[in-house]
């Protein structure tokens, strides 16, 4: 559910027509609804009350620092995968012991840093990743409090580039291989066990795989029970899928409320890492049409938003959501919705039948996670503003980067000014 609808026929972000944005703030322009993060938020928190619970929002589905700071006021922690990621954290006022880390390559420094936060808990992924933090932890005297990532080898039946379960991705310990590790971890006095950790995989769109993962979690469990190793948590990461055309994901309450009942009676409490299921449908991002051309037999509508800007169709050939901002009355036509990036893949919908020509506005929706957070400035195009409505209040969340700002930091070589 999101507050993106039309009234009139105009496209409205819950009160304010997207025309009226994309005219004060210019296009490509990525549109948040504050209610609908509200909504999200409230929706989590409900599927989780019958446990002891963190939600840690994954940060790396969109890092605004709004959104974050947002998600702190509703109370949640997060889940970061860098330094970058815990200073935006820090930046927006959430609080580093309600932050978990995860991630295969967190560099000494970067452990370090945590530490010195006062992180809720690293989540390590290899073995020489528990020896690093333990050396980083003595050096600063401190004890890490730590889960190991298991891999249960399931398969979340997803898209395979973000799955994330089975043995063969780069992902966390084996789970034949986890009893050692943690055992090895609680003989270390540097370290403190505190929780079991696992994410197999995004946009799932049934629960059945993580309740696979799940069994398989509890048997390491009781293993661990029978070795004198206890626990405070399961981390069951994020993963639940969202609509972008016609899946039909469980709600957060049909998803957790299996898990919950497996894990009744255990004293655990449960944290998850949820990124696309909070913020994807609590964003769109407007581009608008730069010129319509026809070659050969196929259409295009060439639009100021590219694959720098929202890269998921070209990178994973997903499958997002186009409208037009007006109603369309007429049939459309059939075209590739392509952007300005001087690259064939550069493309944000293939064969889409729109009503919509030169000037007209188009939206792409589910735009609210991974958006954003994975734009670059290729081509040497500025990362696009953002803003996030709330009722009829717009408030500018990034404002849009100044071309000078792309080559901060970026320097001539010496005697360069007479060079020919
Ligand atoms: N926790 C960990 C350890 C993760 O690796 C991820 C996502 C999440 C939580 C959040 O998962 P979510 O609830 O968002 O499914 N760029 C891709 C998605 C990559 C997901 C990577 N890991 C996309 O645009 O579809």
């Amino acid at each position: 559910m999101d507050l993106f609808s039309y009234r009139e026929g105009l496209l409205h972000a819950e009160d304010v027509p997207v025309d009226a944005l994309a005219r004060d703030y210019g296009t490509p322009l990525y549109v948040y609804s504050k209610g609908t993060l509200d909504r999200h938020c409230e929706a989590f928190e409900a599927a989780l009350s019958g446990i002891p619970h963190l939600i840690c929002y994954a940060v790396k589905a969109n890092g605004n620092l709004a959104v974050l700071n947002l998600m702190a006021r509703h109370g949640c922690g997060f889940d970061v995968v860098s330094e970058g990621e815990l200073r935006r954290v820090i930046a927006a006022g959430g609080d580093p012991s309600r932050v978990v880390f995860s991630g295969v390559g967190k560099r000494r420094e970067e452990l370090a840093f945590a530490l010195r936060q006062g992180i809720r808990c690293l989540n390590a992924e290899s073995l020489p990743e528990l020896a690093a933090i333990s050396e980083v932890a003595a050096d600063l005297g401190v004890v890490a409090p730590v889960a190991i990532r298991v891999n249960p080898d399931v398969d979340a039946r997803t898209h395979p580039s973000i799955s994330t379960g089975l043995r063969s991705n780069k992902f966390g310990i084996p789970i034949e291989e986890a009893l050692g590790a943690y055992r090895e971890a609680a003989r270390d006095p540097h370290l403190s066990v505190q929780g079991i950790d696992c994410h197999i995989g995004s946009q799932m769109v049934s629960g059945a795989p993580i309740l696979e993962a799940l069994d398989r979690l509890l048997i390491l469990l009781d293993g661990m029970q029978r070795d004198g190793i206890g626990v405070g948590h399961l981390d069951l990461g994020g993963g639940l899928g969202v609509i972008y055309g016609d899946e039909e994901p469980p709600s957060p309450q049909d998803f957790y409320s299996g898990i919950i009942e497996r894990l009744r009676g255990r004293g655990l409490s449960l944290y998850i890492e949820p990124g696309r299921a909070m913020v994807a449908n609590a964003g769109i991002l407007l581009t608008r049409v730069v010129f319509k051309k026809q070659n050969g037999e196929r259409r295009f509508l060439v639009v100021d938003a590219g694959m720098n800007d929202l890269v998921r169709p070209a990178l994973y050939n997903s499958w997002m959501d186009i409208i037009t901002a007006r109603k369309g009355t007429g049939e459309g036509e059939t075209c590739d919705v392509v952007g300005p990036v001087c690259e064939s893949d550069d493309f944000l919908g293939r064969d889409r039948r729109l009503d919509a020509g030169e000037g007209d506005l188009l939206a792409v929706r589910g735009a609210g996670a991974y958006g954003s957070s994975m734009s670059s400035n290729y081509n040497a195009r500025p990362l696009a503003c953002e803003v996030m409505v709330d009722g009829s209040r717009v408030h500018v969340v990034r404002a849009r980067q100044e071309f000078a700002d792309m080559w901060k930091g970026e320097s001539l070589l010496p005697g360069q000014s007479d060079a020919r």
